[in-house]
């Protein structure tokens, strides 16, 4: 798939069917998040593939009902965790060495976006979950002390497409040489 299109064409997708999702597609997936970019390649990422419908009741617990992608989560036949771990993206021995701090949602973001494209040139369906209880989701998925739980994606084929969301024009983004000056 071309790249421009990939970038354009996926969506949110919040209505899943239940088919299964292969290994091998899984594995293309994380292909794609494996040769991300990153903070000197220090690859903080982690991801916890959810399958189990067991731990999947209990960490769908962490997301609130109001939250729009609630029930994709349940639809969708995979669940994908996005960990980071801390203290290594944007840090020397253990201390950040910028003021911007620990640079792991930076890294574990872009990953996201890997995992996200990579999804939707496989004919999968992703949306990127933020909003939940994430002290919750780290108790049930016994995630230890030095790595957190970023964000979540329901992971499936899609039963509907999702809505495009209107975006900002380029202008309004874009300054020219200086903040605020237009190009
Ligand atoms: C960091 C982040 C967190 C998000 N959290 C949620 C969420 O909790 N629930 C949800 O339904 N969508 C969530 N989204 C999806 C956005 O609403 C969606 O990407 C945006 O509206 C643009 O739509 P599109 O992805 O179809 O282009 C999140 C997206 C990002 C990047």
């Amino acid at each position: 798939m071309d790249l421009m299109e990939a970038i354009k064409g996926r969506r949110s997708i919040r209505k899943y069917k239940p088919d299964p999702v292969s290994e091998e597609t899984l594995q293309k997936i994380m292909e794609a998040v494996r040769w991300s970019p990153s903070w000197a390649n220090t690859q903080c990422w982690e991801i916890i593939v959810l399958k189990d419908p067991k731990v999947k009741i209990e960490v769908l617990k962490a997301v609130p009902k109001t939250n729009p992608a609630h029930s994709a989560m349940v639809e969708a036949p995979v669940i994908l965790i996005l960990c980071g771990k801390k203290a290594i993206s944007g840090c020397y021995r253990g201390k950040p060495v910028t003021a911007k701090g620990d640079w792991l949602m930076f890294d574990t973001g872009i990953a996201m976006q890997s995992l996200c494209l990579a999804a939707y040139s496989l004919g999968l369906g992703t949306v990127v979950v933020g909003m939940f209880d994430h002290k919750k989701a780290e108790e049930i998925l016994k995630v230890p002390q030095n790595v957190e739980v970023v964000a979540m994606t329901p992971l499936g084929y899609p039963a509907t497409g999702g809505a495009t969301p209107k975006r900002k024009d380029i202008s309004e983004f874009v300054f020219s040489d200086r903040y605020g000056e237009k190009v």
